[in-house]
């Protein structure tokens, strides 16, 4: 992989950097990303399945959906940008990992305390009074309409829907790491869903240096001052293993 000189001295010398990933960070992984070709929101309408409206309408339709695709995360193993990801926190002093992903694949390959901005599908939460569960053990129970809380409100996924608020301590963290970081690293996002890809926009206004990882370029493609048009699980274990090169001559 062609990787620029100047972007492996300025990735080594970076001290804090913020790591932003979407759901194409999980496609060599084998699950779908939600745009361009193949992709769920070619196949769904979010409005019928990711919103709070649809879930008050036709609650086991969502339910259904979710526990398959839930089922589709559980058999899912993290890929080899995911494990790229967790040498990140031993190469820089301040390295945040904030994501836009349910599927957990992150933590699962061992990264420590990831940013959860939209949620995540592994566990599944009241809509009434907020008591959470594991997803496994509320789609076991009921595989076709949600399960009951005892307060007799309705399990839901514990993900954010198109309509809702980020999880607030979430965006505090990640716009704060954002706002102060020198390499703003956005990974397999189509950079379209706000206000999470507003961190891209202002991690860039705030003097940072923007790389971007994705085959397709993007809205926000001409904020990155590099771009590595390859898919995450080749460019970052080969940016990773650079980084680590050249950071003892570095320092
Ligand atoms: P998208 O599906 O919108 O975008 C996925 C991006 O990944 C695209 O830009 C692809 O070009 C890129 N891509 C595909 N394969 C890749 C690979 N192997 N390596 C690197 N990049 C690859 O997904 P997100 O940007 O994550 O929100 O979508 C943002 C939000 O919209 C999601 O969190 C979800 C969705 O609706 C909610 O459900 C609220």
């Amino acid at each position: 992989m062609d990787l620029p000189p100047e972007l492996l001295r300025r990735a080594a010398a970076a001290r804090r950097v913020v790591a932003f990933t979407g759901a194409g960070v999980s496609a060599e992984s084998g699950l779908s990303t939600f745009r361009g070709a193949g992709g769920l929101w070619g196949r769904y309408r979010p409005e019928e399945l990711a919103t709070p409206e649809a879930f008050a309408r036709d609650p086991a339709t969502v339910w259904r959906w979710y526990a398959w695709r839930w089922e589709q995360v559980a058999a899912a193993s993290p890929n080899p940008a995911h494990q790229a990801l967790t040498r990140w926190e031993a190469l820089f002093p301040s390295y945040l990992l904030v994501t836009q992903n349910v599927d957990g694949l992150h933590r699962r390959a061992g990264s420590r305390d990831p940013v959860e901005l939209h949620g995540t599908i592994d566990r599944a939460r009241c809509e009434r009074c907020a008591a959470e569960r594991p997803m496994a053990e509320a789609v076991a129970e009921s595989p076709d309409a949600p399960p009951r809380c005892r307060c007799g409100g309705r399990f839901r996924p514990a993900v954010v829907w198109f309509g809702e608020a980020l999880p607030r301590a979430a965006l505090a963290r990640a716009t704060a790491a954002a706002a102060d970081c020198e390499l703003f690293v956005s990974i397999g996002t189509s950079a379209q869903v706000y206000p999470a890809a507003g961190l891209i926009e202002l991690a860039h206004r705030a003097g940072a240096c923007v790389l971007e990882v994705n085959p397709e370029p993007t809205p926000l493609s001409p904020l990155a001052a590099w771009r590595l048009a390859a898919p995450a699980g080749a460019a970052l274990p080969a940016l990773t293993e650079a980084i680590a090169r050249w950071q003892p001559s570095s320092r």
